[in-house]
């Protein structure tokens, strides 16, 4: 599987708190299965984004677990003025490997009105935003429409592996289910911190998605649509309506 949100880096925000923490996350990354982690340390006005220090640090790890998982580098981009005006001049300081889709993550308590403005000015730059964990949002968890009307104009949804039981509470994990049904999820990741509480694991999420999506949908969430969100490539779609990659109409870019 592979899992495009974790913060496994230690030392440059709330995730790891060590370096043998990180390493010890990523050994439990691949004992469940994970083949691929993208390491995305927070970009917001609390934590300062240093691509330097996390492919120092990324590298470090990479020796001391002998590649397995295989480590990429991103970020979790806080959609503030500051962090939008340096993605447009310098998209791939932020993207996933440097290519073309970004995690963005909302605050809790404000939605800007100009998100649909900002969106179209990223997809401009060949930047594709991938929201995270909407699900966890207070505001977006119950905005479907809108969400829906983002995901019509080609940004993704990541929801959180651990909302799909109640880690986050009854809503945010309501909101999962609903969102999972209406198709209009790309990815589930881990978003861990640790290894206890917010572990790197996708393999419980890949049990409770087969059984109750059958096993397609989970290799679509877990495997499929992440793999190509990590190369850069167009993804395929959301769980319950899987089509063909969205090359035409949603992203010039991709023609
Ligand atoms: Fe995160």
């Amino acid at each position: 599987m592979v899992d495009i949100h974790s913060h496994v880096i230690w030392g440059v925000d709330d995730g790891a708190r060590s370096r043998d923490e990180s390493i010890a996350m990523l050994r439990l990354a691949a004992e469940t299965g994970t083949t691929d982690i993208v390491a995305t340390p927070h970009c917001d006005a609390q934590y300062k984004f240093d691509p330097v220090v996390r492919d120092e640090r990324i590298r470090e790890l990479a020796e001391a677990t002998g590649g397995v998982p295989r480590i990429h580098a991103a970020c979790d981009f806080r959609l503030n003025f500051d962090n939008i005006q340096l993605a447009l001049q310098e998209p791939a300081r932020f993207t996933i490997n440097g290519r073309r889709y970004l995690m963005v993550e909302f605050d809790d308590m404000l939605i800007p009105p100009s998100s649909e403005e900002i969106f179209r000015r990223f997809m401009a730059r060949e930047i594709c935003p991938v929201i995270t964990h909407p699900e966890r949002n207070p505001i977006l968890q119950s905005s479907f429409e809108r969400l829906e009307s983002w995901t019509q104009a080609g940004c993704l949804l990541q929801v959180t592996a651990q909302s799909l039981t109640d880690r986050f509470g009854k809503s945010a994990q309501e909101s999962a289910w609903a969102l999972l049904r209406k198709g209009l999820v790309h990815v589930i990741a881990s978003d861990a911190h640790d290894t206890e509480d917010r572990p790197p694991r996708l393999d419980l999420a890949r049990e409770i998605l087969t059984r109750e999506m059958g096993a397609e949908a989970a290799e679509l969430l877990l495997v499929t649509n992440p793999a190509a969100i990590v190369a850069g490539e167009p993804v395929w779609g959301s769980a319950s309506t899987p089509v063909e990659p969205r090359k035409k109409n949603r992203f010039a870019f991709w023609r």
